[in-house]
């Protein structure tokens, strides 16, 4: 029998409907996941709770405590899409999909909310079709606008999407990627939707899966920007609530695994089967229940102690580990374990803005990718390990040199 206390005795109003979340995992304090620091900058880190719950009404997984968004994302906002080439292509196949379908009409319209450097919708713009990217982080937006991707640096909400279907008129799709997870307003992000699709339109949401998430323990998923872990169950509770259905879902092996949720407004597309389908499977093994979210809570536990004595034992026995890319995922990873710069020493990251940086919390300097064969460690811990495939055939030298990568998810093992 699995007991925690915190469990029965915070429980916190869901975000979405108003019922008890009860929580099933508290990693304690964490810093904001994207908040790289410059070496010289001796200002106090800003630390919230990160504790992540399920509402008994809706079946929402969600967070206890909201970051500020304006911490999060802002003009030195460092994450960019298209550092993965795999990202890339997924994204580019997927706007010619949206340009051979929602889009082969007349003069179509797509709004992107979310759109970073533009990885997505500078297909789109190539294409000439009429299009807006909406983008708060003003770094991430002029990446794009170097792309000829039109964007409009602001939070996608009720308002700035009420401005927008004002000066061009209404969206025939609206696309948001590993974006809508991270609002804790999502009533904000229905309304601004509900102002500006067409009323045939499509508003196509892809993000983390859940399932995928509990069935991989993968708990480094888990940081301040993913506010809300999605499944089909609470999706289409959301969706409904706000005056939309859920009428289609596909499952994609990106990012360790995520869904594409269609949405649209009520009534006015048919429901696919693959929506019922997998919402049973999710009811069958009770995905939002008590039982399934105590074991990922366990699993994740025992993740760290292993993990921990891992690099412990290669540190006592003289062995070098690095980290290698500079995720936010690696955020939750290094404070909730506590590894420090003692265990890895540096973390290597093609992301230029991340270089020379430390990493939030624990402090490990950050270094480009090249640093990596300079010279090559004993063992890489692989933080980005969702682009296993793509960086370890970048590395293969790595591994033909004797080297060997450490990974954590499913569990803690030596590759
Ligand atoms: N769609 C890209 C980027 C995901 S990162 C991809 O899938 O790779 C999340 C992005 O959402 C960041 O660039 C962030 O600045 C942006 N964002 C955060 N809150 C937002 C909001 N309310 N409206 C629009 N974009 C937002
Ligand atoms: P990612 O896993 O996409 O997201 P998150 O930060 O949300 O967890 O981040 C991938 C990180 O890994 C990013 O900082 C870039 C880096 N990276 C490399 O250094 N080399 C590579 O070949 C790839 C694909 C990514
Ligand atoms: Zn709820």
């Amino acid at each position: 029998m699995i007991t925690d206390v915190r469990s029965t005795a915070h429980m916190p109003a869901c975000r979405v409907c108003g019922q008890p979340v009860r929580e099933f995992f508290d990693f304690g304090r964490q810093p904001v996941s994207d908040a790289f620091r410059d070496p010289t900058d001796s200002s106090a880190e800003f630390y919230y709770d990160l504790a992540v719950g399920a509402c008994g009404g809706c079946a929402m997984v969600q967070q206890s405590y909201e970051v500020p968004r304006a911490r999060m994302f802002h003009a030195e906002y460092p994450y960019r899409s298209s550092g993965s080439a795999f990202m890339r292509k997924h994204f580019e196949a997927f706007a010619h999909h949206l340009l051979d379908t929602e889009l082969a009409v007349p003069d179509p319209f797509v709004v992107e909310i979310g759109s970073n450097d533009g990885v997505m919708l500078r297909t789109i713009a190539h294409a000439g079709v009429r299009h807006l990217g909406v983008e708060p982080s003003g770094g991430a937006a002029d990446a794009a606008r170097a792309h000829g991707v039109r964007v409009l640096t602001e939070f996608f909400q009720e308002d700035s999407a009420g401005r927008v279907r004002t000066e061009d008129g209404p969206a025939d799709v609206i696309f948001s990627a590993n974006t809508v997870s991270h609002i804790a307003r999502l009533d904000s992000i229905f309304r601004g939707v509900d102002a500006l699709l067409a009323p045939d339109g499509v508003f196509v949401v892809e993000d983390r899966y859940l399932g995928d998430i509990v069935d991989s323990t993968a708990f480094d998923q888990i940081y301040d920007e993913h506010f809300y872990l999605f499944s089909v169950e609470s999706v289409r509770n959301v969706s409904r609530r706000f005056g939309f259905d859920l009428v289609d879902i596909t499952r994609l092996p990106v990012h360790g695994g995520t869904i594409r949720f269609t949405i649209a407004r009520a009534g006015a597309r048919p429901v696919a089967p693959a929506v019922d389908e997998l919402l049973a499977g999710e009811r069958a093994r009770g995905l939002a229940e008590h039982r399934t979210l105590d074991r990922f809570a366990v699993g994740t536990r025992q993740a760290r102690t292993e993990l921990v004595d891992l690099l412990r034992r290669l540190r006592d026995q003289g062995r070098t580990v690095v980290g290698y890319g500079a995720t936010a995922k690696s955020a939750t990873v290094t404070n909730y374990c506590g590894i420090g710069p003692d265990l890895v020493p540096y973390i290597c990251d093609s992301t230029p803005a991340k270089h020379g940086k430390l990493a939030p919390g624990s402090g490990i300097p950050v270094r480009p990718s090249d640093a990596f064969a300079d010279p090559y460690p004993d063992y890489a811990l692989l933080f980005a390990w969702n682009h296993a495939e793509e960086i370890m055939a970048k590395e293969h030298r790595f591994a033909a040199a004797g080297g060997r990568w450490i990974r954590y998810v499913p569990r803690v093992h030596i590759v």
